[in-house]
């Protein structure tokens, strides 16, 4: 999968820009507040309809501006296909694909593929269990567009319910209702997070084997707050049924805490090596060896599930790491694959590509 062409209108730093990325590997250069990471925070939108900054959509219009636009040309096996979304600041999105207007703007998941890796994601063994959930759930959606509409159904029954709770409601019959509905949404993103874990493992014990270029066993596990002892086996429905129960047995804390205390937004997905934690256990740099692993690994699996890799992109990656790290991860970086590295500072980035200077526009 390739990105031919990208066209920006009024989105962050750029008022317009044409780029034509290389189909093999491009290194973005330039200093601080060049532009880079707008860059790629803009394609990576087209994939994941969501800035990987986790701010906002007004964030990304140009300031000043009504309404940012991006645009590009996909190309996936011999099949081209023209990706358009426009954001404005107020009022819903518009998306087109081929020139026809989509009617529901997540009709576009799935066009475009994309593993981005943040210099943040380098902490993601070691922070909160958020961040974990994050990452299985936007895995998911890059292997199964549709994941996107049940974490959506999720997210806002969760709202409802906690916003009742929040108000001091004690009502079984209205909680109920919001038990239903949180479970049966809750039963389909755990599903989707079982086979995400699922199809990651072989991939995470190899890439991490690769990077750090000694056997250790990398596994992915899963605490449930819902307390299912075998949390990972199972249909949705199986899922479901089991929170169900488990926020019936919690309300009498939910109502005091006026809060959900149980389900999967409070469960946490645990990284470990040879069956350690390696949160609690694993020095720094075993840390970002983990980090950098299931990344590489989201990138083998969707790569295997769609049969062509996704674009891969690494903003400002390579200068947060060692050196030997870095040379390990340039080494480990997948065959035929569309790669944008952006970084301020080239000697950090031990990788042949095609070099772009970002600055006032985009250049050779
Ligand atoms: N909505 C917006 N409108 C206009 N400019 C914006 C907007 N959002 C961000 N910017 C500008 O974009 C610039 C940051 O761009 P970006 O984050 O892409 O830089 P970068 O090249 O990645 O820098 P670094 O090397 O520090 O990571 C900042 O100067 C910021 O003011
Ligand atoms: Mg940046």
């Amino acid at each position: 999968m390739k990105v031919d062409w990208v066209s920006l209108a009024h989105f962050r730093s750029y008022q317009e820009l044409e780029w034509q990325p290389d189909p093999g590997v491009n290194l973005l250069l330039g200093p601080n507040g060049a532009g880079k990471t707008n860059l790629l925070e803009a394609i990576a939108y087209l994939s994941s309809l969501r800035s990987f900054r986790s701010v906002p959509d007004p964030s990304l219009i140009a300031d000043g501006e009504i309404a940012a636009v991006v645009r590009a040309g996909v190309s996936s096996g011999s099949r081209e296909r023209l990706v358009e979304i426009e954001l404005p600041r107020s009022g819903p999105r518009r998306t087109q694909l081929d020139k026809s207007r989509l009617r529901k703007t997540a009709d576009l998941l799935g066009v475009l593929r994309v593993i981005a890796f943040l210099p943040d994601d380098l902490d993601l063994v070691k922070r909160g269990p958020a961040y974990r959930r994050d990452l299985l759930d936007a895995v998911a959606v890059q292997l199964w567009p549709a994941a996107h509409h049940d974490q959506g159904e999720f997210d806002r029954a969760l709202r409802q319910r906690n916003a009742f709770l929040k108000s001091g409601g004690r009502d079984d019959m209205t909680l109920s209702v919001w038990d239903a509905r949180l479970a049966q949404s809750g039963g389909r993103v755990m599903s989707r997070r079982a086979r995400v874990i699922e199809t990651l493992s072989p991939h995470l014990e190899s890439a991490y084997g690769d990077i750090a270029g000694k056997p250790e066993r990398a596994s992915i596990g899963y605490i449930a707050t819902w307390g299912a002892r075998h949390a990972l086996d199972g249909a949705a429905a199986d899922f479901t049924a089991a929170i169900l129960g488990s926020l019936e047995r919690s309300r009498k804390v939910d109502y005091d805490r006026r809060l959900t205390s149980v389900g999967p937004h409070r469960d946490e997905p645990v990284l470990a090596l040879d069956g350690i934690d390696t949160r609690t256990h694993g020095s720094q740099g075993e840390q970002r060896t983990m980090a950098l692993a299931i990344k590489l690994a989201a990138h083998r699996s969707v790569a295997e599930m769609i049969d062509e890799p996704p674009v891969l992109l690494l903003d400002d990656v390579f200068s947060e790491l060692d050196p030997q790290r870095a040379e390990a991860l340039a080494k480990t970086l997948p065959p035929d694959t569309q790669t944008l590295i952006s970084s301020a500072r080239p000697e950090d980035v031990p990788v042949e590509g095609a070099v772009w200077r970002v600055g006032d526009g985009v250049r050779r």
